[in-house]
């Protein structure tokens, strides 16, 4: 997500500060800022916006300072601004942190610090982590700033990619790690941290990689890595061979498979913090209605585009079957214009990415005006959908840069279901149900990781479907908008024609269209609705269709009628999406890929549709 470098040794800092942002700009950005030791004090530069903006205010400073760290950040908490960028101080200026990842016990924690003294200038989580070092380091003989970042860190929940610097020790650097990527890169009288190599890449090849738990002390011609006991640890070195590209995808060939190959890590930030399982619900910190309020509603619409549009429909089936809740969803384009019938009873949820979509930005806008009560289930931070909505749910999927919406899907599904168990255990959802669905969904990203590992035989299918000029996708139930999906993947990445459809359906049309040259993709999971789609696959083969199954580990029975099968593990049926929708998304990425196309930028599409 956000982007760290830091330097000390023997030349100026912020040039080579800036230019290591620039390398992680693509991670996604929406504010910047650097800190630097300079004579006993540290000064501090941050803009909101580009790297760009930063670049000319230290232009225009000539700062000096051969220590200071650095960050590109893509909010998780506070609205993109310049007073939330990275780094952040503690109350009296001594020391300057950056950090990514998420602090789940911020608000119990910045509570605490508050009625202990500490003034608090941002709304980030990060800046409770700041005053917590300031407690153990700054006053009085303080302790090292090595110990003081640990004893902070052993109070914090959550995840963490952090570096310090402290006018107390003006050369070093200290940085620590917990499920957020960082490393040492190592000069020649001179090291770096990053969170990830392409920022250092220009000056050394030469790296350790923190694990989880470590800390590191840098300084210019040395460093020392610790482990949870503050037992020095010798790590290998390693050397760098790829190219900066490759850095940058994280050694995957797009940066639409390194996002379908990160679900697992977006699904747990998603989930992060939100569960609850004893109580059998979920919580969230933005939803901004009362459950009184919540309570009130008798109707949910969702709206939305293209790939959201389709997690939408998947929430409607989970709010109805679970929450009891009449839904519908629109197309956004759909809802703004027909003159739609919402009133305060009314919960409009616009879903989206990017939170910029102009069709959903503009319907969650008639809703308002209209007097439903709204919410955004988005994945960037401070959008423009997420300042108009009255409340939501961030995504925390991380920056979707490929083109084709993977991760994001995922992750939309999994905060509709929380969503769901938050509005049904208010209603009739019972807790032993609530309990059920909570457990399974803190096992998805383990099973997630499962298919994924099965990567090489979707490719093997996809060999065979390369020259295919139409493909027609299956499902019923909880899997037809995961049809949707799946053709949607393929058509606007390999520019095959395809059409998602819900099985039942086909013999009213579709079915014209199956001979031996239309491959059929079945979504068929061992659900609720399983016989029935089973005889749709009969129906199928009966007309010589070449059929290829997604199915549940184990499913014997269809072995015989698919010409080939993709398994999945075994969840509840209303998670099933998260799990076969990865298939298809492999399966359209390596068909377009064995054709040439542009996978990341596939032709006529933008990643956010601005325009109507
Ligand atoms: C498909 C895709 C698009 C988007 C749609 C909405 O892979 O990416 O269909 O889902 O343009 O975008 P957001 O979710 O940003 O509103």
């Amino acid at each position: 997500m956000c982007g760290i470098v830091g330097y000390t040794g023997h030349r100026q800092a912020a040039p080579l500060l800036v230019e290591g942002l620039k390398h992680l700009e693509y991670r996604g950005y929406d504010s910047a800022g650097v800190a630097l030791i300079a004579d006993g004090r540290i000064d501090i530069f941050k803009t909101a916006g580009k790297i760009a903006a930063l670049e000319k205010e230290l232009a225009g400073a000539h700062p000096t300072g051969r220590t200071g760290i650095a960050h590109t950040r893509w909010a998780t908490h506070g609205v993109p601004n310049t007073i939330n960028a990275h780094p952040h101080t503690d109350c009296g200026g001594t020391l300057a942190l950056v950090h990514n990842g998420i602090i789940e016990n911020a608000g119990v924690l910045r509570a605490a610090l508050s009625r202990r003294g500490h003034t608090f200038r941002s709304e980030t989580d990060t800046e409770v982590l700041a005053h917590l070092i300031e407690e153990l380091h700054s006053k009085g003989d303080g302790r090292p700033l090595v110990e003081s970042v640990a004893g902070a860190l052993v109070q914090i929940e959550g995840t963490y990619g952090i570096a310090v610097v402290s006018t107390r020790e003006p050369d070093t650097i200290v940085a620590a790690r917990r499920g957020s990527p960082l490393l040492v890169a190592i000069g020649n009288e001179e090291n770096f941290v990053a969170s990830d190599a392409s920022a250092v890449l220009a000056h050394t090849r030469s790296v350790v990689y923190i694990d989880d738990g470590e800390i590191a002390v840098v300084r210019p011609r040395d460093y020392r890595i610790l482990d949870v006991g503050a037992v020095e640890k010798h790590k290998a070195v390693t050397h760098l061979e790829w190219d900066l590209g490759t850095i940058e995808r994280g050694g995957y060939a797009h940066f639409m498979l390194k996002e379908i190959m990160e679900q697992p890590n977006s699904l747990r930030d998603t989930l992060r913090g939100r569960l609850l399982e004893e109580e059998g619900t979920a919580r969230f910190g933005g939803l901004n209605l009362t459950d009184e309020d919540l309570l009130k509603i008798r109707r949910i619409v969702i709206t939305g585009c293209g790939t959201s549009w389709h997690a939408g429909l998947i929430g409607e089936y989970m709010m109805e079957e679970l929450a009891r809740i009449p839904t519908e969803v629109e197309y956004a384009s759909e809802f703004r214009y027909r003159n739609p019938i919402v009133d305060d009873h009314t919960l409009v949820i616009g879903i989206s990415q990017s939170g910029e979509t102009a069709d959903t930005l503009a319907a969650l806008r008639e809703a308002k005006r209209r007097g439903a009560r709204t919410l955004g289930l988005i994945n960037v931070v401070g959008s423009s959908i997420a300042r108009e909505v009255e409340g939501g749910i961030y995504l925390h999927a991380g920056p979707e840069i490929g083109v084709a919406s993977t991760k994001a899907f995922t992750s939309q599904i999994v905060a509709l279901a929380m969503l769901t168990l938050k509005l049904g255990r208010l209603r009739s959802l019972s807790i032993l149900q609530g309990r059920e669905v909570v457990r399974a969904l803190a096992r998805l990203p383990e099973l997630v990781e499962r298919v994924l590992q099965n990567a090489a035989a979707v490719e093997h299918i996809a060999e065979r479907l390369l020259r295919a000029g139409n493909v027609l996708y299956l499902g019923r139930g909880y899997n037809f908008p995961v049809a949707l999906e799946g053709a949607l993947k393929l058509k606007e990445i390999s520019y095959i024609h395809a059409e998602g459809y819900p099985a039942a359906e086909m013999k009213h049309g579709p079915i014209a269209l199956i001979d031996d040259l239309m491959p059929v993709v079945f979504v068929a999971p061992r659900d609720a609705v399983y016989q029935k789609i089973v005889s749709n696959i009969e129906e199928v083969k009966a007309r010589g269709g070449r059929v290829i199954a997604v199915v549940t580990e184990g499913d014997t029975g269809l072995a015989k009628l698919a010409d080939q099968r993709i398994e999945v593990p075994e969840t509840l049926d209303l998670l099933t999406p998260v799990l076969t929708v990865l298939p298809l998304q492999l399966l359209a990425y390596y068909i377009a890929v064995r054709r040439g196309c542009n996978v990341d930028q596939p032709r006529n599409l933008a990643k956010s549709v601005t325009v109507e």
